[in-house]
């Protein structure tokens, strides 16, 4: 399916977690496979789409038509958003963004034997998100999020404050483990007219085309 010169879109997807340096050999991360964000790629790119997804380290492989970027950490993720986010009429930020690294990297491996307790201070990084939302103009923004309690709460609250079109909240449930599975046990996605939807048992494959749907309906 082609869409008419007019309707096709410049789309803009991260996914994958980014890896927060503590010393050469060493990193901080999430359990995120990157699966939802590259599956929203693909789909956008069936339909004919421009896309550019931007990819924290996965094992998941590139989508031929996609422009794919590599980063490692959130500052290099908020780099290339920045970016590319200029010529992007959608941005689907799929990405698991450490909100924490070191507040140091040490440039030498960090040797053991000082004790039995290493306290490492973490630094909190910005959110790329946020300042999307702050200075957003004719843009779609779509956020995520993974909660593990008060879904709807928390999420009209993220779209409000981070000033998005449309939010999908993933509940993170110790019966199955979100990250890694390849369904979406509960989901709640909210647009900023307040319409919800609410989603359970579905595939990740699913999920994506029904958010990218929804992101392509959005009139701004
Ligand atoms: N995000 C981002 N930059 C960060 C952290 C998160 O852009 N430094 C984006 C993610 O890509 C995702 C959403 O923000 O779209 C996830 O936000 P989340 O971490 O769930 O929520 P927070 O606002 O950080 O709130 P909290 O951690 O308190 O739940």
């Amino acid at each position: 399916m082609t869409p008419k010169a007019n309707q096709k879109k410049r789309i803009l997807i991260t996914a994958g977690p980014t890896r927060e340096k503590l010393d050469p050999v060493r990193f901080i991360s999430n359990y995120s496979t990157g699966f939802l964000g590259y599956e929203i790629a693909r789909e956008a790119k069936r339909t004919g789409h421009s896309v550019t997804l931007i990819s924290g380290p996965t094992a998941l492989s590139a989508i031929p038509g996609i422009r794919l970027i590599s980063v490692e950490s959130a500052a290099d993720m908020r780099r290339e958003v920045l970016k590319w986010s200029r010529s992007s009429e959608i941005i689907i930020m799929a990405a698991a963004v450490s909100d924490w690294r070191p507040a140091m990297a040490a440039s030498k491996k960090l040797k053991k034997g000082r004790g039995r307790f290493r306290v490492i201070r973490l630094a909190e990084n910005l959110d790329i998100l946020a300042e999307l939302g702050r200075k957003k103009r004719g843009k779609v923004l779509v956020g995520f999020a993974l909660e593990t309690e008060d879904l709807e709460k928390n999420a009209l609250k993220k779209l409000k404050n981070k000033n998005l079109d449309l939010i999908v909240t993933n509940r993170l449930s110790p019966a199955a483990a979100l990250f890694g599975d390849n369904t979406v046990e509960e989901a709640l996605i909210i647009d900023r007219l307040g319409k919800k939807t609410t989603l359970s048992g579905r595939s990740k494959k699913a999920v994506a085309k029904i958010v990218l749907d929804k992101a392509l309906n959005i009139k701004i």
